[in-house]
Protein backbone atom coordinates (compact mmCIF):
# COMPACT_ATOMS: atom_id res chain seq x y z
CA UNK A 1 0.00 0.00 0.00
CA UNK A 2 1.54 3.55 -0.56
CA UNK A 3 1.15 6.16 1.57
CA UNK A 4 -0.64 9.12 0.33
CA UNK A 5 1.15 12.66 -0.42
CA UNK A 6 -0.17 15.84 -0.27
CA UNK A 7 -0.48 18.11 -2.98
CA UNK A 8 -0.40 21.84 -1.78
CA UNK A 9 -0.46 24.35 -4.43
CA UNK A 10 0.47 27.78 -3.75
CA UNK A 11 0.31 29.14 -7.48
CA UNK A 12 -2.70 31.98 -5.82
CA UNK A 13 -0.23 33.15 -3.21
CA UNK A 14 3.55 32.85 -3.65
CA UNK A 15 2.79 31.76 -7.42
CA UNK A 16 1.21 35.75 -7.19
CA UNK A 17 4.14 37.18 -5.49
CA UNK A 18 5.70 37.25 -9.16
CA UNK A 19 6.39 40.56 -10.12
CA UNK A 20 2.96 41.54 -12.30
CA UNK A 21 0.78 38.26 -11.44
CA UNK A 22 -1.28 39.87 -9.06
CA UNK A 23 -5.08 38.32 -9.69
CA UNK A 24 -8.68 39.70 -8.89
CA UNK A 25 -10.93 37.78 -6.98
CA UNK A 26 -12.86 36.40 -9.97
CA UNK A 27 -9.76 34.77 -11.33
CA UNK A 28 -8.65 33.57 -8.19
CA UNK A 29 -12.03 32.26 -7.85
CA UNK A 30 -11.86 30.52 -11.40
CA UNK A 31 -8.13 29.31 -10.79
CA UNK A 32 -9.61 28.12 -7.17
CA UNK A 33 -12.42 25.84 -8.81
CA UNK A 34 -9.88 24.69 -11.72
CA UNK A 35 -7.63 23.12 -8.63
CA UNK A 36 -10.47 21.69 -7.21
CA UNK A 37 -10.97 19.87 -10.32
CA UNK A 38 -7.21 18.72 -10.28
CA UNK A 39 -7.74 17.58 -7.36
CA UNK A 40 -5.54 19.47 -4.94
CA UNK A 41 -5.43 18.63 -1.79
CA UNK A 42 -5.11 22.22 0.09
CA UNK A 43 -5.32 25.65 -2.27
CA UNK A 44 -3.38 28.10 -0.74
CA UNK A 45 -5.96 31.23 -1.91
CA UNK A 46 -3.56 34.22 -0.34
CA UNK A 47 -2.18 36.39 2.12
CA UNK A 48 -5.71 37.48 3.79
CA UNK A 49 -3.69 40.33 5.76
CA UNK A 50 -1.79 41.80 2.76
CA UNK A 51 -5.05 43.50 1.44
CA UNK A 52 -8.32 44.06 1.68
CA UNK A 53 -8.70 42.81 -1.61
CA UNK A 54 -7.02 39.47 -1.00
CA UNK A 55 -8.70 39.27 2.39
CA UNK A 56 -12.09 39.40 -0.04
CA UNK A 57 -9.96 37.02 -2.76
CA UNK A 58 -9.43 34.39 -0.34
CA UNK A 59 -13.04 34.46 1.65
CA UNK A 60 -14.30 33.43 -1.65
CA UNK A 61 -12.39 31.01 -2.61
CA UNK A 62 -13.15 29.56 0.82
CA UNK A 63 -16.90 29.87 0.02
CA UNK A 64 -16.96 28.21 -3.51
CA UNK A 65 -14.74 25.39 -2.89
CA UNK A 66 -15.56 22.58 -1.46
CA UNK A 67 -13.86 19.37 -2.45
CA UNK A 68 -10.18 21.01 -1.01
CA UNK A 69 -9.03 22.63 1.96
CA UNK A 70 -8.15 26.44 1.42
CA UNK A 71 -5.86 27.39 3.31
CA UNK A 72 -4.29 31.42 4.33
CA UNK A 73 -1.24 32.68 5.30
CA UNK A 74 -0.68 34.14 7.97
CA UNK A 75 3.01 35.91 9.60
CA UNK A 76 3.61 34.77 13.14
CA UNK A 77 1.72 37.66 14.14
CA UNK A 78 -1.82 38.74 15.83
CA UNK A 79 -3.35 41.10 13.05
CA UNK A 80 -2.78 38.55 10.35
CA UNK A 81 -3.43 35.23 12.42
CA UNK A 82 -6.94 36.84 13.07
CA UNK A 83 -7.05 37.95 8.71
CA UNK A 84 -6.34 34.50 7.83
CA UNK A 85 -8.87 32.81 10.48
CA UNK A 86 -11.54 35.07 9.55
CA UNK A 87 -10.92 34.82 5.57
CA UNK A 88 -10.99 31.04 5.59
CA UNK A 89 -14.38 30.68 7.81
CA UNK A 90 -16.61 29.65 5.09
CA UNK A 91 -14.44 27.21 4.06
CA UNK A 92 -15.60 23.44 4.32
CA UNK A 93 -12.09 22.79 5.40
CA UNK A 94 -9.78 25.07 6.03
CA UNK A 95 -5.81 25.90 7.18
CA UNK A 96 -4.31 28.48 8.42
CA UNK A 97 -0.62 28.34 7.57
CA UNK A 98 1.44 30.38 9.81
CA UNK A 99 5.44 31.20 9.24
CA UNK A 100 8.43 33.09 11.01
CA UNK A 101 12.23 32.95 9.84
CA UNK A 102 14.64 30.95 11.75
CA UNK A 103 17.92 31.26 10.16
CA UNK A 104 20.44 33.46 12.41
CA UNK A 105 20.26 36.27 9.03
CA UNK A 106 16.58 36.72 9.05
CA UNK A 107 16.07 36.85 12.63
CA UNK A 108 19.06 38.86 13.12
CA UNK A 109 18.77 41.19 10.13
CA UNK A 110 15.05 41.24 8.70
CA UNK A 111 12.94 40.18 12.47
CA UNK A 112 15.56 41.72 14.64
CA UNK A 113 14.48 39.32 17.50
CA UNK A 114 16.41 37.21 19.22
CA UNK A 115 15.86 33.41 18.78
CA UNK A 116 14.31 33.23 22.28
CA UNK A 117 11.81 35.56 20.72
CA UNK A 118 11.17 33.74 17.89
CA UNK A 119 10.31 30.78 19.78
CA UNK A 120 7.94 32.17 21.71
CA UNK A 121 5.99 34.11 18.83
CA UNK A 122 6.49 30.52 16.85
CA UNK A 123 4.00 29.55 19.49
CA UNK A 124 2.11 31.90 20.63
CA UNK A 125 1.44 32.14 16.84
CA UNK A 126 0.14 28.03 16.55
CA UNK A 127 -2.16 28.96 19.44
CA UNK A 128 -4.29 31.91 18.53
CA UNK A 129 -4.28 29.69 15.02
CA UNK A 130 -5.14 26.90 16.80
CA UNK A 131 -8.62 28.88 17.73
CA UNK A 132 -9.77 29.55 14.44
CA UNK A 133 -9.06 25.66 13.23
CA UNK A 134 -7.51 22.69 13.98
CA UNK A 135 -5.65 22.56 10.81
CA UNK A 136 -2.64 24.33 11.46
CA UNK A 137 0.21 24.35 9.57
CA UNK A 138 3.98 25.97 10.97
CA UNK A 139 7.01 26.87 8.41
CA UNK A 140 10.36 27.60 9.86
CA UNK A 141 11.51 30.41 6.75
CA UNK A 142 14.69 29.96 4.96
CA UNK A 143 14.60 26.88 7.10
CA UNK A 144 17.55 25.16 4.59
CA UNK A 145 20.12 27.95 6.18
CA UNK A 146 19.16 28.05 9.71
CA UNK A 147 20.68 25.83 12.52
CA UNK A 148 19.15 22.47 12.92
CA UNK A 149 19.29 22.73 16.51
CA UNK A 150 17.06 25.81 16.72
CA UNK A 151 15.16 23.85 14.34
CA UNK A 152 14.17 21.82 16.22
CA UNK A 153 13.28 23.06 19.15
CA UNK A 154 11.14 25.74 17.46
CA UNK A 155 8.93 22.43 15.51
CA UNK A 156 8.85 20.77 18.74
CA UNK A 157 7.20 23.50 20.59
CA UNK A 158 5.01 24.34 17.53
CA UNK A 159 3.84 20.69 17.29
CA UNK A 160 3.19 21.17 21.21
CA UNK A 161 0.99 24.04 20.15
CA UNK A 162 -0.95 22.32 17.90
CA UNK A 163 0.48 22.62 14.12
CA UNK A 164 -0.17 19.51 12.52
CA UNK A 165 2.14 20.26 9.35
CA UNK A 166 5.31 21.25 9.81
CA UNK A 167 7.10 22.89 6.24
CA UNK A 168 10.21 23.37 6.05
CA UNK A 169 10.68 25.90 3.36
CA UNK A 170 14.20 26.52 0.96
CA UNK A 171 13.12 29.77 0.91
CA UNK A 172 16.30 31.22 -1.19
CA UNK A 173 16.31 27.98 -3.36
CA UNK A 174 19.94 26.92 -2.03
CA UNK A 175 19.81 23.58 -1.16
CA UNK A 176 20.69 20.48 -2.86
CA UNK A 177 19.49 17.28 -3.48
CA UNK A 178 20.75 15.11 -1.10
CA UNK A 179 21.60 17.34 1.64
CA UNK A 180 18.13 18.57 1.58
CA UNK A 181 16.59 14.71 1.75
CA UNK A 182 18.95 14.62 4.53
CA UNK A 183 17.78 17.49 6.32
CA UNK A 184 13.98 16.27 6.34
CA UNK A 185 15.19 13.26 7.20
CA UNK A 186 16.92 14.39 10.46
CA UNK A 187 14.53 16.65 11.62
CA UNK A 188 11.82 14.03 11.84
CA UNK A 189 14.77 11.56 13.22
CA UNK A 190 15.88 14.18 16.30
CA UNK A 191 12.15 15.90 16.87
CA UNK A 192 10.69 14.03 19.89
CA UNK A 193 6.72 14.61 18.75
CA UNK A 194 7.36 14.46 14.65
CA UNK A 195 4.91 11.51 14.39
CA UNK A 196 2.04 14.26 15.48
CA UNK A 197 2.67 16.03 12.37
CA UNK A 198 3.06 16.13 8.35
CA UNK A 199 6.38 17.19 7.62
CA UNK A 200 6.43 19.40 4.21
CA UNK A 201 8.83 20.42 1.63
CA UNK A 202 8.23 24.32 -0.34
CA UNK A 203 11.18 24.79 -2.46
CA UNK A 204 12.13 27.84 -5.08
CA UNK A 205 13.81 27.44 -8.13
CA UNK A 206 16.88 29.70 -7.89
CA UNK A 207 19.04 27.14 -8.57
CA UNK A 208 16.90 25.38 -11.06
CA UNK A 209 16.73 22.43 -8.33
CA UNK A 210 13.13 22.81 -6.59
CA UNK A 211 11.73 19.65 -7.97
CA UNK A 212 14.49 17.52 -7.48
CA UNK A 213 14.96 19.00 -4.18
CA UNK A 214 11.20 18.50 -3.15
CA UNK A 215 11.49 14.50 -4.23
CA UNK A 216 14.25 14.19 -2.45
CA UNK A 217 12.71 15.07 0.26
CA UNK A 218 9.41 12.77 -0.60
CA UNK A 219 11.88 10.15 -0.49
CA UNK A 220 13.42 11.49 2.72
CA UNK A 221 10.04 11.29 4.32
CA UNK A 222 8.25 14.22 3.71
CA UNK A 223 4.42 13.66 2.89
CA UNK A 224 3.18 16.91 1.73
CA UNK A 225 4.72 18.99 -1.36
CA UNK A 226 3.95 22.60 -1.54
CA UNK A 227 4.00 23.75 -5.46
CA UNK A 228 2.42 25.62 -8.15
CA UNK A 229 0.85 25.75 -11.56
CA UNK A 230 3.94 25.93 -14.65
CA UNK A 231 6.59 26.45 -11.07
CA UNK A 232 4.83 30.18 -11.16
CA UNK A 233 6.80 31.69 -7.98
CA UNK A 234 8.59 34.59 -6.74
CA UNK A 235 12.26 35.02 -8.87
CA UNK A 236 12.85 31.55 -10.80
CA UNK A 237 9.67 30.28 -9.25
CA UNK A 238 8.76 27.46 -7.19
CA UNK A 239 8.55 23.67 -7.74
CA UNK A 240 6.38 23.03 -10.24
CA UNK A 241 3.14 20.96 -9.61
CA UNK A 242 3.21 19.09 -12.92
CA UNK A 243 6.56 17.94 -12.43
CA UNK A 244 6.09 16.17 -8.79
CA UNK A 245 2.55 14.54 -9.80
CA UNK A 246 4.04 13.31 -13.16
CA UNK A 247 7.74 12.33 -11.78
CA UNK A 248 5.76 10.43 -8.79
CA UNK A 249 3.06 8.98 -11.26
CA UNK A 250 5.92 7.86 -13.83
CA UNK A 251 7.93 6.39 -11.04
CA UNK A 252 5.97 4.34 -8.81
CA UNK A 253 8.29 1.84 -8.74
CA UNK A 254 10.63 5.16 -7.31
CA UNK A 255 8.48 7.02 -4.84
CA UNK A 256 6.35 4.53 -2.67
CA UNK A 257 3.26 7.64 -2.33
CA UNK A 258 0.42 8.71 -4.24
CA UNK A 259 -1.50 11.67 -4.81
CA UNK A 260 -5.18 12.39 -5.86
CA UNK A 261 -4.68 14.40 -8.48
CA UNK A 262 -6.25 13.84 -12.14
CA UNK A 263 -4.07 14.43 -14.29
CA UNK A 264 -6.16 14.83 -17.10
CA UNK A 265 -6.88 18.48 -15.30
CA UNK A 266 -2.88 19.30 -15.54
CA UNK A 267 -3.02 20.97 -19.13
CA UNK A 268 -6.49 23.10 -18.40
CA UNK A 269 -4.92 24.18 -15.35
CA UNK A 270 -1.67 25.62 -16.84
CA UNK A 271 -3.76 27.10 -19.47
CA UNK A 272 -5.59 28.94 -17.31
CA UNK A 273 -2.73 30.29 -15.12
CA UNK A 274 -0.59 31.45 -17.77
CA UNK A 275 -3.96 33.23 -19.40
CA UNK A 276 -4.66 35.01 -16.17
CA UNK A 277 -1.18 35.93 -14.98
CA UNK A 278 0.17 36.39 -18.65
CA UNK A 279 3.58 34.43 -18.21
CA UNK A 280 3.76 32.26 -20.92
CA UNK A 281 4.67 28.50 -20.80
CA UNK A 282 8.03 28.23 -22.78
CA UNK A 283 7.50 25.05 -25.37
CA UNK A 284 9.97 22.94 -23.99
CA UNK A 285 8.51 23.19 -20.31
CA UNK A 286 7.88 19.64 -19.15
CA UNK A 287 4.69 17.85 -19.13
CA UNK A 288 3.30 21.38 -20.00
CA UNK A 289 5.36 22.85 -22.83
CA UNK A 290 4.13 22.82 -26.52
CA UNK A 291 6.97 20.60 -27.15
CA UNK A 292 7.18 18.32 -24.42
CA UNK A 293 5.27 15.55 -26.84
CA UNK A 294 6.19 16.66 -30.14
CA UNK A 295 8.62 13.95 -31.60
CA UNK A 296 10.55 15.97 -34.55
CA UNK A 297 13.51 13.67 -35.11
CA UNK A 298 13.14 10.61 -37.79
CA UNK A 299 14.25 8.29 -35.46
CA UNK A 300 11.95 8.96 -32.80
CA UNK A 301 8.96 9.16 -34.82
CA UNK A 302 9.76 5.95 -36.40
CA UNK A 303 10.30 4.39 -32.78
CA UNK A 304 6.81 6.18 -31.72
CA UNK A 305 4.87 5.07 -34.83
CA UNK A 306 6.20 1.40 -34.14
CA UNK A 307 5.78 1.16 -30.50
CA UNK A 308 4.57 4.37 -28.40
CA UNK A 309 6.78 3.57 -25.40
CA UNK A 310 10.42 3.38 -27.50
CA UNK A 311 10.53 6.87 -26.98
CA UNK A 312 7.31 8.17 -24.63
CA UNK A 313 7.92 7.90 -20.87
CA UNK A 314 3.92 9.27 -20.60
CA UNK A 315 1.14 9.79 -22.90
CA UNK A 316 -0.02 13.06 -23.82
CA UNK A 317 -3.78 12.30 -23.23
CA UNK A 318 -3.37 11.39 -19.89
CA UNK A 319 -2.33 14.80 -18.54
CA UNK A 320 -5.12 16.50 -20.65
CA UNK A 321 -3.23 17.33 -24.18
CA UNK A 322 -5.64 16.84 -26.99
CA UNK A 323 -5.27 18.19 -30.89
CA UNK A 324 -6.83 21.20 -31.37
CA UNK A 325 -10.48 20.35 -31.32
CA UNK A 326 -13.15 21.89 -33.95
CA UNK A 327 -15.66 22.62 -31.40
CA UNK A 328 -17.71 25.57 -33.19
CA UNK A 329 -18.46 27.86 -35.78
CA UNK A 330 -20.51 30.56 -36.62
CA UNK A 331 -23.49 28.96 -36.12
CA UNK A 332 -23.50 27.62 -33.33
CA UNK A 333 -25.74 29.37 -31.15
CA UNK A 334 -25.71 29.96 -27.41
CA UNK A 335 -26.61 26.36 -25.89
CA UNK A 336 -24.01 24.82 -27.74
CA UNK A 337 -21.21 27.78 -26.79
CA UNK A 338 -22.50 27.56 -22.87
CA UNK A 339 -22.38 23.98 -23.07
CA UNK A 340 -18.73 23.42 -24.84
CA UNK A 341 -17.45 25.82 -21.82
CA UNK A 342 -19.19 24.20 -18.73
CA UNK A 343 -17.28 20.91 -20.62
CA UNK A 344 -14.20 22.81 -20.27
CA UNK A 345 -14.68 23.77 -17.08
CA UNK A 346 -15.28 27.75 -17.44
CA UNK A 347 -18.36 28.63 -15.17
CA UNK A 348 -19.65 31.55 -15.95
CA UNK A 349 -21.79 32.63 -13.45
CA UNK A 350 -24.32 35.13 -14.64
CA UNK A 351 -26.18 35.21 -17.95
CA UNK A 352 -25.03 38.71 -18.26
CA UNK A 353 -21.17 37.30 -18.54
CA UNK A 354 -22.61 34.46 -21.07
CA UNK A 355 -24.29 36.71 -23.30
CA UNK A 356 -21.19 38.88 -23.45
CA UNK A 357 -18.61 36.32 -23.79
CA UNK A 358 -21.00 34.94 -26.66
CA UNK A 359 -21.37 38.38 -28.38
CA UNK A 360 -17.47 37.82 -28.53
CA UNK A 361 -17.65 34.60 -29.56
CA UNK A 362 -19.62 35.85 -32.59
CA UNK A 363 -17.60 38.56 -33.51
CA UNK A 364 -14.60 36.25 -33.40
CA UNK A 365 -16.06 33.40 -35.47
CA UNK A 366 -17.07 36.45 -38.06
CA UNK A 367 -13.01 36.63 -38.49
CA UNK A 368 -11.79 33.27 -38.29
CA UNK A 369 -13.15 30.48 -39.20
CA UNK A 370 -12.58 27.41 -37.08
CA UNK A 371 -12.59 28.11 -33.50
CA UNK A 372 -10.76 25.76 -31.27
CA UNK A 373 -11.27 25.03 -27.23
CA UNK A 374 -8.15 27.26 -26.90
CA UNK A 375 -10.06 30.36 -28.93
CA UNK A 376 -12.93 30.33 -26.30
CA UNK A 377 -10.43 29.66 -23.21
CA UNK A 378 -8.79 33.05 -24.61
CA UNK A 379 -12.03 34.57 -24.93
CA UNK A 380 -13.16 33.70 -21.75
CA UNK A 381 -9.87 34.84 -20.35
CA UNK A 382 -10.19 38.26 -21.66
CA UNK A 383 -13.67 38.71 -20.26
CA UNK A 384 -12.68 37.70 -16.81
CA UNK A 385 -9.07 39.99 -17.07
CA UNK A 386 -11.08 43.07 -17.66
CA UNK A 387 -10.89 45.13 -14.71
CA UNK A 388 -14.64 46.35 -12.94
CA UNK A 389 -15.29 49.76 -13.60
CA UNK A 390 -12.34 50.03 -16.35
CA UNK A 391 -11.43 53.55 -16.76
CA UNK A 392 -9.77 52.98 -20.56
CA UNK A 393 -11.51 51.08 -23.26
CA UNK A 394 -10.60 50.49 -27.15
CA UNK A 395 -13.17 51.67 -29.29
CA UNK A 396 -11.44 51.72 -32.99
CA UNK A 397 -8.04 51.72 -34.21
CA UNK A 398 -6.70 51.71 -37.72
CA UNK A 399 -2.69 50.72 -38.23
CA UNK A 400 -0.35 51.86 -41.40
CA UNK A 401 2.52 49.98 -42.86
CA UNK A 402 3.95 49.87 -46.00
CA UNK A 403 7.31 48.99 -47.08
CA UNK A 404 9.53 51.91 -46.73
CA UNK A 405 7.03 53.96 -45.28
CA UNK A 406 6.74 54.90 -41.55
CA UNK A 407 4.34 53.17 -39.78
CA UNK A 408 1.22 54.75 -38.22
CA UNK A 409 -1.77 54.10 -35.70
CA UNK A 410 -4.64 56.13 -35.40
CA UNK A 411 -7.34 55.18 -32.23
CA UNK A 412 -10.12 55.84 -30.23
CA UNK A 413 -10.68 55.14 -26.70
CA UNK A 414 -12.54 56.02 -24.06
CA UNK A 415 -11.14 57.66 -20.74
CA UNK A 416 -13.74 57.84 -17.93
CA UNK A 417 -16.44 57.09 -20.65
CA UNK A 418 -15.45 60.06 -22.79
CA UNK A 419 -14.08 59.43 -26.48
CA UNK A 420 -10.70 60.28 -27.80
CA UNK A 421 -8.56 60.11 -30.97
CA UNK A 422 -5.30 59.46 -30.58
CA UNK A 423 -2.53 59.24 -33.72
CA UNK A 424 1.16 58.52 -33.77
CA UNK A 425 4.11 57.01 -35.82
CA UNK A 426 6.42 54.35 -34.60
CA UNK A 427 9.23 52.57 -35.51
CA UNK A 428 6.25 49.60 -36.50
CA UNK A 429 2.41 49.41 -36.37
CA UNK A 430 2.41 48.23 -32.16
CA UNK A 431 4.87 51.36 -31.76
CA UNK A 432 2.90 53.45 -33.64
CA UNK A 433 -0.54 52.37 -31.93
CA UNK A 434 1.01 52.11 -27.98
CA UNK A 435 2.65 55.84 -28.77
CA UNK A 436 -0.88 57.02 -29.67
CA UNK A 437 -2.40 55.99 -26.40
CA UNK A 438 0.32 57.23 -24.27
CA UNK A 439 -0.18 60.61 -26.38
CA UNK A 440 -3.49 60.99 -24.75
CA UNK A 441 -3.24 58.94 -21.22
CA UNK A 442 0.06 60.05 -20.12
CA UNK A 443 0.19 57.36 -18.29
CA UNK A 444 4.01 57.57 -17.48
CA UNK A 445 4.28 53.93 -17.23
CA UNK A 446 7.84 52.02 -18.33
CA UNK A 447 6.89 49.35 -20.76
CA UNK A 448 9.01 45.98 -19.36
CA UNK A 449 7.66 43.39 -21.48
CA UNK A 450 5.91 42.55 -24.36
CA UNK A 451 5.45 39.16 -25.88
CA UNK A 452 2.83 37.83 -28.32
CA UNK A 453 1.86 34.35 -28.35
CA UNK A 454 0.01 32.13 -31.05
CA UNK A 455 -3.05 30.75 -29.54
CA UNK A 456 -3.40 27.80 -32.03
CA UNK A 457 -1.13 27.52 -34.55
CA UNK A 458 -2.08 29.12 -38.10
CA UNK A 459 -2.03 32.40 -39.47
CA UNK A 460 -5.76 32.38 -38.73
CA UNK A 461 -5.08 32.27 -35.27
CA UNK A 462 -5.69 34.76 -32.70
CA UNK A 463 -2.66 36.40 -31.25
CA UNK A 464 -2.58 36.72 -27.06
CA UNK A 465 -0.58 39.47 -26.09
CA UNK A 466 1.19 40.30 -22.62
CA UNK A 467 2.32 43.73 -21.53
CA UNK A 468 3.94 44.41 -18.65
CA UNK A 469 4.17 48.04 -17.14
CA UNK A 470 5.70 49.65 -14.36
CA UNK A 471 5.06 53.11 -12.50
CA UNK A 472 6.41 54.03 -9.27
CA UNK A 473 7.35 50.63 -8.02
CA UNK A 474 3.98 48.72 -8.87
CA UNK A 475 4.14 46.13 -12.06
CA UNK A 476 1.24 44.80 -13.69
CA UNK A 477 0.67 42.77 -16.42
CA UNK A 478 -1.89 43.08 -19.35
CA UNK A 479 -3.61 40.72 -21.66
CA UNK A 480 -5.44 41.16 -25.13
CA UNK A 481 -6.49 38.92 -27.86
CA UNK A 482 -7.47 39.34 -31.38
CA UNK A 483 -6.68 38.01 -34.52
CA UNK A 484 -5.34 40.81 -35.29
CA UNK A 485 -2.17 41.26 -33.21
CA UNK A 486 -2.17 45.27 -33.32
CA UNK A 487 -5.65 45.48 -31.81
CA UNK A 488 -4.65 42.60 -29.38
CA UNK A 489 -1.37 44.60 -28.03
CA UNK A 490 -3.69 47.97 -27.79
CA UNK A 491 -5.82 45.94 -25.84
CA UNK A 492 -3.67 44.51 -23.57
CA UNK A 493 -1.77 48.16 -22.98
CA UNK A 494 -5.16 49.46 -22.00
CA UNK A 495 -5.88 46.18 -20.18
CA UNK A 496 -2.58 47.14 -18.00
CA UNK A 497 -2.93 50.49 -17.18
CA UNK A 498 -6.72 49.71 -15.86
CA UNK A 499 -4.91 47.19 -13.78
CA UNK A 500 -2.40 49.93 -12.71
CA UNK A 501 -5.30 52.39 -12.16
CA UNK A 502 -7.13 49.52 -10.23
CA UNK A 503 -4.04 49.46 -7.79
CA UNK A 504 -3.89 46.00 -8.22
CA UNK A 505 -0.60 45.46 -6.97
CA UNK A 506 0.51 42.60 -4.19
CA UNK A 507 2.15 42.61 -0.98
CA UNK A 508 4.86 40.20 -0.54
CA UNK A 509 4.32 38.58 3.19
CA UNK A 510 7.85 38.25 3.47
CA UNK A 511 9.07 41.83 3.01
O1 LIG B 1 9.45 30.53 0.64
C1 LIG B 1 8.97 30.62 1.78
O2 LIG B 1 9.66 30.51 2.78
C2 LIG B 1 7.55 30.87 1.89
C3 LIG B 1 6.96 30.73 3.25
C4 LIG B 1 5.95 31.76 3.53
C5 LIG B 1 6.42 29.34 3.40
O3 LIG B 1 6.88 31.11 0.91
ZN1 LIG C 1 7.97 30.51 -0.92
Amino acid sequence: MSEKLIIFDTTMRDGEQSPGASMTRDEKIRIGRQLERLRVDVIEAGFPAASPGDFESVKAVASVVKDSTVCGLARAQEKDIRAAGEAIAPAVSGRIHTFIATSAIHMEKKLRMTPEQVLEASIKAVTLARNYTDDVEFSCEDAVRSDPDFMCRVIEAAIKAGARTINIPDTVGYAIPFQYGELIADLMRRIPNSDKAIFSVHCHNDLGLAVSNSLAAVLAGARQVECTINGLGERAGNAALEEIVMAIRTRRDVFAVETRIDATQIVAASRLVSSVTGFPVQPNKAVVGANAFAHEAGIHQDGVLKHRETYEIMRAEDVGWNANKLVLGKHSGRNAFRARLIELGIDLDSDAKVNAAFDRFKELADKKHDIFDEDLQALVSEEMTEVENEHFALVSLMAHSETGQTPQARLVLTMGGAEKSAHSNGSGPVDAAFKAIESVIHSGAELQLYSVNNITSGTESQGEVTVRLARGGRIVNGLGADTDIVVASAKAYLNALNRLDARMERVSPQV
